[in-house]
């Protein structure tokens, strides 16, 4: 692992959209590191979550970065509006970007950290020549879209890959994993070389979503899997 100790990142997504302090409320008090904030466009993905005006309404409480998942085609449109909404990392779709290394180069020059996120079905090996440029993959471990979904199995292999080709190229790389963690899957994903961990309905559909953030941040790889 790139970090010290793996970083949590509860998705908005899954969040009270009625009650949306409270929920910003309850990640700015919690163990957790980031705000994951999941913009969609239907048309990249087949669903609409909520745009830039509902991101600046979180900044303006959130106490801990954000970093922005754009499910987004044509990505570069809308790099400065989400630094402006208060975007500290900004992570574009492989798939959606024909000319990727320009748009991470303009992630770079709004001040941003810049990631990039892979489908399912998208190999590890299309990001050889760009792994170095950037400073975060996001490895989808569902279809993106939607909150809730199945964990795909082959994600952890795809870690392992990214993690070989990091070490190789960028060991500050940051590997993010989005879609149907929870504490069953934390500990080998982390095991596999993960260092973020998104989560959306685990936390926020839990009884007591700030101690599911507790007990996701204190999964020790080492302990079960190693
Ligand atoms: C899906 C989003 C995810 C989503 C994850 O397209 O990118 O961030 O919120 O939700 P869970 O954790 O419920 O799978
Ligand atoms: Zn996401």
């Amino acid at each position: 692992m790139s970090s010290q100790k793996h970083l949590i990142a509860p998705s908005i997504l899954a969040a009270d959209f009625a009650d949306l302090k409270k929920d910003i409320q309850m990640v700015n008090e919690s163990e957790a590191d980031w705000f994951h904030i999941d913009i969609m466009d239907g048309v990249f993905v087949p669903n609409i979550s909520f745009g830039f005006p509902v991101m600046q309404a979180i900044a303006k409480h959130a106490q801990k970065p954000l970093d922005v998942h754009l499910m987004i085609v044509d990505p570069d449109r809308y790099l400065k509006v989400c630094k402006d909404s208060g975007a500290e990392i900004i992570t574009v779709h492989y798939e959606a970007c024909t000319h990727l290394h320009r748009t991470i180069a303009a992630i770079k020059e709004l001040g941003c950290k810049a990631g990039v996120a892979l489908n399912p079905h998208t190999p590890v090996s299309l990001l050889k020549d760009i792994i170095q440029d950037i400073d975060l993959v996001c490895l989808m471990s569902v279809n993106p879209g939607f909150g809730g979904q199945k964990f795909i199995e082959r994600t952890y292999d795809k870690i392992k890959e990214l993690r070989a080709l990091a070490v190789e190229n960028n060991t500050d790389l940051l590997i993010e994993i989005d879609g149907g963690v929870g504490t069953s899957n934390a500990g080998q994903l982390l095991a596999a070389g993960a260092d973020v961990l998104v989560a959306g309905s685990f936390v926020f559909s839990s009884e007591n979503p700030m101690e599911t953030v507790k007990t996701l941040k204190a999964v020790d790889p080492s302990l079960k899997y190693v």
